[in-house]
């Protein structure tokens, strides 16, 4: 599994990006809503890996509770992997708790599922499979 980003629960993705923008070099950066969680992300390009910085645009979604309950800060590592779904019955075969059964639209256009924090020693872990 290749590291393909980062993802870090913050406030307000206007004061985020000008704060990361600098250490990670990149230029403007889109912000896309992702349908249905609730999120809206900016990915900031950092040599072969990304850091995507996620806002809630609702207190109850999974990116709201997370701040409301621990704060601005690393929320996951996402990994480049062949297929999710592949990813995700893996785990499910030797006994470890998923989210996501199969896969799902993530940002991009990209295919993503995560695993539960309890499979990878408190991590939460997004696997994603780029078309
Ligand atoms: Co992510």
């Amino acid at each position: 599994m290749e590291l393909d980003h980062v993802g870090i629960a913050v406030g307000k993705l206007d004061d985020a990006v000008p704060r990361w923008r600098p250490a990670v070099g990149g230029a403007d950066v889109p912000y896309e809503e992702v349908g249905g969680q609730g999120v809206r992300v900016a990915f900031l390009s950092a040599g072969p890996v990304e850091v995507e910085l996620l806002e809630p645009t609702r207190p109850d979604s999974p990116v709201g509770r997370f701040l409301a309950a621990r704060g601005e800060g690393l929320h996951h590592l996402a990994f480049r992997v062949p297929s999710v779904d592949a990813a995700l019955a893996e785990l499910v075969r030797r006994g470890d708790r998923v989210v996501d059964r199969t896969g799902r639209a993530g940002a991009r256009g990209r295919r993503v599922g995560f695993a539960h924090p309890s499979a990878f020693g408190g991590v939460l872990v997004e696997f994603v499979e780029r078309p």
